[in-house]
Parts: structure tokens; sequence; C-alpha cells
């Protein structure tokens, strides 16, 4: 996937030209987003159309500007070729997704981590997912697990608004909920000691959260999958300095770490990093 940027590129621009494009792009939707570093600025527009020749479903192409940020984790854009539509829907797992790529963070990279978590789950669990978004972990969970109820929490609105609109495109919302809030007030007030597993997809800041995790398990006993970034000069390094910290940050708990795994890789020597953490005796 890495190199298809290339190769359309390769009969529209120069051998040197070609060597500055950032090969990773992601394609949610009809939607395609891509990096056009300064030097090639003055070549967007035909950077756009070429890869809305090449790439079928594609019908509108978006620059990322600037890095996923602020409290929503949303990444400027500037629009490039196509159609001017920052709303699509997306398919993974056999749930649709409508998605606003502009006021919402979505990434069609953690494709492998959702349905790894969705497999994990037990009949008649009840989940609290923090980070919701536009509700992609609790969905494919709610689908694949017809026995379990989410919390799903977010405090975008936006986000929220998508996340509610998702449960009924997918039937699911009898059984997620969609919840607009900051995590840490939504659990002291409505959800505290009911949950059996707390998702915390909010690397940059999950330690924040971590006491408000476990005030969501029932009895203090239960499943917490912790995400991080790291950065080392290895995944093996990084697996293990993510250990050391993710032991450090649940101190103060019983709690065993179950399983580490990188999900990928963010940047340059930096890792996202996901423990499963059981939490009690
Ligand atoms: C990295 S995204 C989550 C991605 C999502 N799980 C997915 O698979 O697409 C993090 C989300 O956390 C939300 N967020 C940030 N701080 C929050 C908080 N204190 N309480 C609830 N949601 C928060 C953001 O609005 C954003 O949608």
């Amino acid at each position: 996937m890495a190199h298809i940027l290339k190769k359309i590129l390769s009969e529209t621009l120069t051998p040197d030209e070609i060597s500055q494009v950032c090969s990773a792009f992601d394609m949610i939707g009809s939607i395609v987003i891509v990096k056009i570093p300064d030097p090639l600025k003055l070549k967007k527009q035909i950077i756009g159309e070429t890869i809305l020749h090449c790439i079928k479903p594609a019908k509108s192409v978006f620059a990322q500007t600037s890095a996923v940020r602020g409290d929503y984790r949303v990444r400027s854009l500037e629009f490039v070729a196509g159609e001017y539509n920052t709303i699509t829907e997306y398919r993974e797992h056999g749930c649709k997704f409508r998605v606003d790529i502009e006021n919402t963070y979505f990434s069609p990279r953690l494709s492998t981590e959702r349905l790894r978590i969705a497999k994990l789950t037990s009949e008649n669990e009840v989940i609290a997912n923090m980070f919701a978004g536009v509700g992609t972990f609790s969905i494919i969970i709610a689908k694949m697990n017809r026995t379990c109820k989410i919390y799903s929490i977010d405090c975008n609105p936006s986000a929220n608004e998508m996340s509610i609109i998702n449960t009924k495109l997918n039937g699911v919302q009898n059984r997620v909920l969609s919840i607009c809030g900051n995590a840490k007030d939504v659990i002291e007030d409505q959800i505290r000691g009911q949950c059996d597993r707390v998702l915390m997809p909010l690397p940059e800041r999950s330690s924040e959260f971590v006491d408000s995790a476990v005030l969501a398990l029932k009895g203090g006993r239960g499943v917490i999958h912790f995400y991080v970034h790291v950065k080392a000069n290895s995944k093996n390094t990084a697996r293990e300095k993510a250990d050391s910290d993710i032991q450090n940050i649940f101190n103060k708990y019983q709690h065993e770490i179950l399983h580490t795994r990188i999900v990928r890789e963010v940047g340059p020597r930096v890792y996202q990093i996901v423990s499963d953490v059981c939490i009690g005796p």
C-alpha cells in the first residue's frame, strides 16, 4: 500500500519529486488524505488529480497540514481535488461508519487492533470506551458480541453525533450508549463500578485517566486496554519500555500485564503500544 502513491505519481512527477513524496496515505471511504511536502505544494493539483484518476473509489483528495492535535485529536486539512466533501462512509469488519474527517478523529490504521479487542470480549460484558471517537471500537465489539453493553464516551460533540448515527446504521443503538462528555466526569457520575472492561485509546494522555478507568470497573476488578506512545530505537526496546512505564503507572493497584503489543509506528521511532492490564486480585 505504502508504495502505491509513488507508483501512481511516477508518470506525473520527476524522480527527484517522487523521492520527496510521503508514501503513506489514508483512504477513508471515498476520501484520500495525503501529506504533500512544501517543495511539492505547487504540484498539489496534479497530484490530487492523478490520485483521483488512479484510485477509482476516491472522490475527494485532501492534504493533511498538521498533526492530530487538541482535545478532540483532529488534524488540519487543505482541499486538493475532486468533490469538496469532508463526510464519507467507511466500512470495516462488516460495520459501516459515517466519518467527518474535518471535525472528528479517525484512523483506518487501527483496524487490526479494533478486531483484536472485539475478539477478546466475553458474553454479557459491560464495557466502557473512554475515548470512543465516532464509535468504531464500540460498534465493532457490539456487532461481534451480541450480548455486551458498551458505554461509548467522547468529549467532542461532533464525534458523539457521528457515533449516535453509526450505532443506528449498524443496528446496535440499544447496546452502545453514546455519551458526550469528559470520560472522567461521565465515569464518576454515571458508570462507576459497572464495567468488566475499559478501553483507553488516547495514547497521548491515557495515564491521566487511570484512576477513572479503575473506578469504572466492577468491584475494582477487570481488564483495561491501555494505549501509550513510546519513543525507542527498536520495537523490542519500545515494548520493554512500555511494560516498565505501565508497571509504574498502575503501581498503586494490584495488577498484571497480560499482553503488550505494538499497534503501529506513528512517527520516526515512535510506537503506539497497547497493554492489556488485568486489575484486581
Ligand atoms: C485517538 S481518538 C479515539 C479513536 C477511536 N477510539 C477510534 O478508534 O477511532 C481520541 C478521542 O478521545 C476524545 N477525547 C479526548 N479527551 C477526552 C476526554 N477527556 N474525555 C472523553 N473523550 C476525550 C477525542 O475527542 C477523540 O475523539
